[in-house]
């Protein structure tokens, strides 16, 4: 099979190309014919580095991705060969990225896919989605899983709404029922957030957002899906509704954030940290139930019209495809593995 393999940090350069056997699933495993890897920026966060080696002899980078299962093993129950299936976390911990023809996983990392979904929008759910979900159900007392109507009568600011992750969080938010309002740097941008189904869109480059934001939302926001916390905490401050949830993720525009302290406590405001990797099986099964339910009612589209361009590599072009996030593109970047996808 085709394998794009690394075995030491770098940039893209360190990608290569390769033929190698696909493995065989062991006790609580699968093995996935991957149709599309899906890139995020962690994948070229976590390829990237001055040379180290990597902790495994070789690794196949990308941890999110779409396929259908090739191969069960033991004691593996509620997947069979022939599922199509959307797969995340697949290389946490492990060499078994999905940039390649076959990728043995943990069964817990394959999640079928209801009739009728792409293997497209599939791809794109994994980092992205499940980050959204955890985002979305932090508050003190909003609802912890997501469902159709879970988020009546909230308001939800989100941060770069034209975003990978901030494009999962409209789309959930709006599913279940929230007043949606995105910040964007740009018409383009702004163009995106509100095809992903944001009902309010703010430029915070060229508007006065927290102004704006107190007009559309006058008794605050109850969540923020905040992806530069170092850059909007005072806005955050100013908006958020007493009790109301803050959830960072990322780093994005600063390392360091300053908290203004009396708009935050005398709100009663929880403010969140959020990692993925470490955030622990019960809140990933959830998203990963919840994200499904959402797949099922035709809530998360992708494609330019929903809100995410796609931007196609084939296989061999990895190394495109990360420089691509890398740099910032603008929509999804997705590798048809199969060849057959575009
Ligand atoms: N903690 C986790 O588990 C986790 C999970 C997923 C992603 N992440 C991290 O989250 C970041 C975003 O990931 P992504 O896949 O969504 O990337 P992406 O598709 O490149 O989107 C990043 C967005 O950030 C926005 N942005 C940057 N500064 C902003 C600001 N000051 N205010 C509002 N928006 C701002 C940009 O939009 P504008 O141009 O409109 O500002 C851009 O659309 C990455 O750093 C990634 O590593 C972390």
């Amino acid at each position: 099979m085709r394998s794009i393999v690394y075995s030491r940090t770098g940039s893209s350069s360190v990608l290569s190309l390769e033929e190698r056997e696909p493995g065989n699933p062991g006790p609580g495993e699968v093995r996935v014919k991957v149709t599309v890897s899906g890139v995020n920026p962690t994948d070229w966060k976590a390829r990237a580095g001055s040379g180290a080696k990597s902790a495994f002899d070789e690794v196949v980078p990308n941890q999110d991705g779409a396929g259908v299962i090739d191969a069960v093993g033991e004691g593996v129950t509620g997947l069979a060969v022939g599922d199509r299936v959307w797969l995340y976390l697949t290389q946490h911990q492990r060499p078994t990225g999905t940039a390649q023809e076959y990728t043995v996983i943990p069964a817990e990392r394959a999640v079928k896919l209801p009739e009728g979904i792409g293997f497209d929008i599939a791809a794109s759910l994994g980092v992205p989605a499940m980050t959204a979900h955890r985002a979305l159900t932090v508050h003190e007392f909003g609802p912890a899983r997501l469902s159709r109507g879970s988020l009546d009568g909230r308001a939800v600011l989100i941060a770069g709404g034209a975003g990978a992750v901030g494009h999962a969080a409209i789309q959930l938010a709006a599913w279940a029922g929230a007043n949606v309002i995105a910040t964007i740097s740009s018409d383009e941008k702004a163009a995106l957030a509100r095809a992903a189904g944001a009902h309010h869109i703010v430029n915070y480059r060229t508007e006065d957002a927290a102004k704006r934001i107190a007009e559309i939302s006058p008794d605050g926001v109850d969540h923020i899906v905040e992806v530069s916390i170092a850059q909007n905490a005072a806005l955050d401050g100013e908006v958020i509704a007493n009790h109301g949830s803050i959830a960072y993720y990322a780093d994005n525009g600063g390392e360091e954030a300053t908290i203004p302290l009396r708009p935050t406590f005398a709100k009663n405001v929880r403010i969140q940290g959020l990692l993925l990797y470490t955030v622990g099986e019960a809140a990933l099964s959830a998203a990963v139930e919840d994200i499904t339910a959402a797949l099922g009612d035709g809530a998360l589209p992708v494609g330019e019209k929903a809100g995410l361009p796609l931007i196609w590599f084939p296989l061999e072009e990895t190394a495109a495809a990360h420089d691509s996030v890398e740099h910032g593109a603008v929509g999804k970047v997705l590798i048809d593995v199969s060849g057959d996808n575009r």
